[in-house]
């Protein structure tokens, strides 16, 4: 059976048209125009609905194994298909780490079922410790897509580069956590309102710094290196030179640095915590600028979910907000008029596919048939208690976005819808 969607908004990062769309077999298998159904097709009246390629978040944390009171891999895919997100990568920091072939093996098969494309990301050092370089070629041969020590920097110079090097001759993607921790340790919020919270601050400088020396690392040794979570002005300024110089560097930020400020926090909600923090509203007016001008490659969630009761105390809760189920309603409601939703497509399927060296990102006769219909103008209140993962610390809570995810389809399968 064959799934017709007539008089739809086709998006691409490139361009969109108004047409049908034919999916059949798991692909698209006419893309645009008029197409007449078939006896026994599901025909979809697609009238002021948009046909988007489905995200690609290349940042998620799922928790699984040994944190899944927070999440698990099948409530994280819910939580992604409400969202739009057909493929993501999920970050190692579980517990243990993801650093054997038999734990790559335990996500893939446990993910096999969901429909949504779960690619592993592995650990750069052993148990994320810094404790030496983990076994990249048997990790890729279990199936782990990217290596990163996402949650800390990896602080040696040595591991790093070999991390670099062997990634590169691999073809496995290396996405960097930049922090010095030797600056940030302790700290709770952004610098600028520590003080006034009575905490210690998180400088803009130990970011920045850490992605400088990264930067120069994969510049020295000529190979590709993917800066996760951008939120400063200085960040940005730093890829957007080493990217004139020719540096082979991506990177990605994440929807909260382009929505909120550090004032966020002075609530004293730890909803509005995680690492890197909220920063001012210079650093938010340049991750948009970065986003416009193509310094800043992806948006991803980094998705993040702790419980209630772990967020319930200001101080004491763990870094991290929850976002798939939000991100494109978000970036679509506090980018209208700066990103397009081309743009947008681009920058949420089509350049973190190409990142990762994945496909996906584009609607096209002939390629797998992940596609969200998004309705542009539906409004609607993001609500913690309904959302499909299992923690509720989201940071656009109670905001009224508009745009809304309304069908998730992965390899043609209708997997999700309003
Ligand atoms: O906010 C964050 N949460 N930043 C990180 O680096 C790690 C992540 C997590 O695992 O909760
Ligand atoms: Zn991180």
């Amino acid at each position: 059976m064959a799934t017709l969607i007539k008089h739809v908004r086709i998006v691409n990062a490139h361009g969109s048209q108004e047409g049908d769309l034919l999916v059949r077999d798991g692909v698209f298998a006419k893309v645009g125009g008029s197409i007449a159904p078939c006896e026994g097709d599901d025909v979809i009246d697609g009238s002021g609905l948009c046909a988007l390629p489905g995200l690609v978040d290349i940042h998620v944390h799922l928790r699984d194994p040994g944190q899944t009171r927070k999440e698990d891999i099948l409530t994280g895919c819910e939580a992604a298909k409400a969202g739009g997100v057909t493929s993501l990568f999920c970050m190692p920091n579980t517990m243990p780490a993801v650093d054997t072939p038999d734990i790559v093996a335990y996500i893939k098969e446990k993910a096999a079922t969901t429909g949504v494309k779960v690619y592993p990301i592995t650990a750069i050092t052993h148990g994320i410790t810094g404790d030496g370089c983990c076994d990249y070629a048997a990790l890729q041969a279990a199936g782990a897509a990217a290596l990163s020590d996402d949650g800390r920097p990896v602080e040696n110079d040595e591991m790093l580069l070999n991390a670099l090097c062997e990634g590169q001759r691999l073809g496995l993607p290396v996405t960097c956590h930049c922090e010095d921790l030797k600056q940030a340790a302790g700290g709770k919020v952004h610098e600028a309102v520590a003080e006034t919270l009575g905490v210690k601050g998180i400088s803009s400088s130990s970011e920045y710094g850490d992605i400088d020396r990264t930067v120069r690392l994969a510049e020295r040794v000529g190979a590709p290196v993917h800066i996760c979570h951008v939120s400063t002005k200085e960040s940005i300024d730093i890829i957007r030179q080493a990217k004139a110089r020719g540096v082979k560097v991506t990177c990605e930020t994440a929807p909260h640095y382009f929505v909120y400020t550090c004032e966020k926090v002075l609530s004293r909600d730890a909803d509005y915590r995680m690492n890197p923090p909220l920063r001012e509203e210079a650093d938010r007016l340049a991750v948009i600028q970065g986003l416009l001008d193509g310094t800043i490659d992806a948006i991803a969630t980094d998705h993040a979910p702790h419980t209630p009761e772990e967020k319930a105390n200001f101080t004491a809760a763990p870094n991290g907000v929850v976002g798939m189920e939000t991100s494109l309603a978000a970036t679509f409601t506090f980018l209208r008029g700066k990103l397009s939703l081309e743009d947008i497509v681009k920058v949420m399927s089509y350049n973190p596919a190409n990142i990762m060296g994945i496909e996906g990102g584009i609607i096209e006769t002939g390629r797998t048939a992940d596609f969200v219909l998004f309705d542009p103008e539906q409004t609607w209140t993001v609500n913690p208690e309904r959302l499909h993962g299992k923690s509720r610390n989201a940071v656009f809570k109670g905001e009224t976005l508009t745009g809304q995810v309304k069908a998730t389809y992965c390899s043609g399968k209708l997997v999700f819808h309003v």
